[in-house]
This record gives structure tokens, sequence and C-alpha cells, in this order.
């Protein structure tokens, strides 16, 4: 089920300017043919940069063995991104092994990994994120109205004239470095608030600038299905649904909004549903499109449920929780108020 052996994610390197910029921070070096790069300056003298010993030790088998020593053998490039964010787990002693790829995924890499018997559990879910200019990123732009811009702690960077909040507004280097972490300890602080609430997600056991870890779900030979795989006998469909309602509504009396929830949000194992996935969390009260991001995120799971035989109206239960839990009107928020 895992893939040991084989790397699944592929760089899409679409630019020079981007492979330049993997170069630039990961240490590797430019193919030599040059074929499909601009190449700089070829005449100079070569003379190894540190970057490029790193790259050659990288190449070799086991270079990364000395301090980070894992039974996943990574490619190349995913090597050195691994080692720089799973590598502080080890120092801390929450981790032991990195043991399998689970998934590669459109911004994130998931690895099995062995946690240490201190640990609450005995297996982790590393969840990677790609270095940033390889990422897919989702438009965030949608869902981050109304967030805080969270530091490398979880905690809110509040001034909007300092030199965080100025460098994310001018889009610096700096600054998108900044929404990249913020954008990660949003997942991290939103898996640590719902499982504070009870609600079915993985239990938050560890966030580095790069990764996050979590209770894996599954088991050292299988990781849990997500539900759009499953087939469910109509019992156990119809207790299911109202499982994920509940978390929904939990969420949203709370305030928050997965924002990206479907079947392929939410794993299934032994029975139970846990739902994962939550950078784009969205505040119901401090955005403008909440309502429209949430009445998606309750369709998206109806529909999943109506192909297992439940049906339900979509629009109904989504106006209903709303009204429930939420003081202002669909597309008010707060701020409008003021
Ligand atoms: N705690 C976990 N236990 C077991 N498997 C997990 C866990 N968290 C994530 N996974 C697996 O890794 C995959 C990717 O995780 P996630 O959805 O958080 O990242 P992503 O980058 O948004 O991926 P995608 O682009 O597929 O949505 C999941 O679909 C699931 O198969
Ligand atoms: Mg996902």
């Amino acid at each position: 089920m895992y893939h040991e052996e084989t790397l699944t994610v592929s760089f899409d390197y679409e630019s020079f300017d981007d492979y330049e910029m993997l170069a630039a921070r990961f240490g590797v070096q430019q193919p030599e043919d040059g074929t499909n790069y601009r190449t700089k300056d070829r005449r100079k003298p070569k003379r190894k940069s540190p970057q490029q010993e790193v790259a050659e030790l990288a190449d070799t088998p086991n270079a990364l063995e000395e301090d980070f020593r894992i039974s996943y053998t990574p490619a190349r490039y995913e090597a050195i991104w691994l080692k720089e964010s799973l590598q502080p787990f080890f120092t801390q002693a929450l981790l032991e092994d990195v043991l399998a790829l689970v998934k590669g995924g459109k911004e994130a890499n998931v690895y099995l990994c062995k946690a240490t018997p201190t640990m609450p559990t005995p297996y982790i879910a590393a969840k990677v994120y790609r270095p940033r200019q390889f990422r897919n990123l989702r438009n965030d732009k949608m869902y981050r109205e109304g967030r805080e811009l969270l530091s490398g702690l979880g905690i809110p960077i509040k001034n909007q004239d300092n030199r965080e909040m100025r460098a994310v507004r001018k889009k610096t280097t700096f600054g998108a470095e900044l929404t990249h972490i913020s954008w990660l300890m949003h997942e991290y602080v939103t898996l640590e608030r719902l499982f504070g609430l009870g609600a079915a997600v993985p239990a938050p056991l560890g966030a580095g600038e790069n990764a996050i870890l979590m209770a894996f779900v599954g088991d050292r030979y299988r990781p849990a299905p997500v539900l759009h795989g499953v087939t469910l006998p109509p019992a156990e469909a119809r207790r299911l649904f109202e499982v994920v309602l509940h978390n929904i509504d939990l969420m949203l009396q709370y305030g928050m909004i997965h924002g990206d929830l479907s079947a392929y949000n939410i794993l299934y194992w032994e029975g139970a549903v846990t739902l994962i996935d939550f950078p784009q969390v969205t505040l119901s009260e401090s955005n403008h499109n909440a309502f429209r991001i949430f009445q998606r995120d309750v369709r998206r799971v109806c529909e999943y449920f109506a192909s297992q035989g439940v049906s339900s109206d979509p629009q109904r239960l989504a106006t209903e929780m709303w009204a429930k839990h939420v003081r202002l009107a669909p597309d008010r928020t707060v701020q409008d108020r003021e």
C-alpha cells in the first residue's frame, strides 16, 4: 500500500527561475546538459560551491545517514527537503523513523513515521509542506480574508505597521515565507482547537516551520482510505453522515468552516470517520464568502452520502446550521457592522 521506494511527488519546474530557486534553497545542481534550462555563464571555470557539495552528497546513497537515519528511501531532491523539515522532530525526540510516503498531495506530502515510545501513538503522520515555489497553491486569498497572520509559534502577528505585515502586503520573499508559515500554523492551531473540542480530527502532535505532526489514521501496513473510495452499507452510511454533520455543526458553533471539505478530506478507518486538511479554515463571521464556502462544504458532503443512498437537502441543512450558530446574515461580517 505504501510507496516505500518510489517517489510519487514530482516537482514541476516550469521555469528556470523556479529551478534556480530550488537550487538555491536546497543546494542542488543544475542539470549538466542544460537543455531545458537557461544556464548561467558556462565558460567560467567551475569551482565547487558548498551547495554543489551538498548536492553531490545527496546523490550518494546513504549520504544522509550520518544524523538522519530513516528506513524510507527518498529521492534526491526529496531527501534534502525531508531532512530539513523533519530533523527538528528527531532532535526533539518526537520521531524515531520515517517509514513510507503515504501520499503526495498538491501542497504537501504525508509520511508514515514511527513515533518515539514517549509519544501517545505508535505511528505519526507527518504532513510536510512542499517548498513554497513548488506547491500548487490553492487560491488562498478567498480564505485569508478575516484571518490573522500567524507566526511560527501560532501566535497572531497583530500590529499592521510592523515589518512582517509590510512584507506580506508588499509580497516580498520574506513576506511569502511568512504567509507560508501562517498557512501551515492555521492548520495546526485549528487541529489543536478542534481536537480540544472533541471533534473527529487527528490528535495534533507537533509543528515546525515546514511540517506538522498528527496521529496517524490507519496501521503500519495500510493508511486509512479517504471516504471517496469507500462503499458503505446503508445503515453505516446514515450513521456516518450524522457524525460528519455533527462535526460541521460543531465547527460552525465555534466560528470555523473547513473550507475544503469533501469525501476526499475525510478518512475512514474501522467504522469511524476523521476529518483532515485544515489550512484554509475560514471564520464564519470575518469573511464575506463564508456562507458560500460553508454551503459548498455541506453540498459536497451530501453528494458523497447521496451516492451511498442517504438523501438530504444540502441547501436546507446549510441554512439551518447557519441560522443556529451565526449571528450575521450570509455575506455580512463583524467588520461591516462596526
Ligand atoms: N493523519 C493522517 N493519517 C493517515 N493518512 C493521512 C493523514 N493525514 C493525511 N493523510 C493522507 O494524506 C493525504 C494528503 O493529506 P492532506 O489532504 O492533508 O494534504 P493535501 O496536500 O491537501 O492533499 P490533497 O492535495 O490530496 O488534498 C490524505 O488524502 C490522506 O490520504
Ligand atoms: Mg486533502
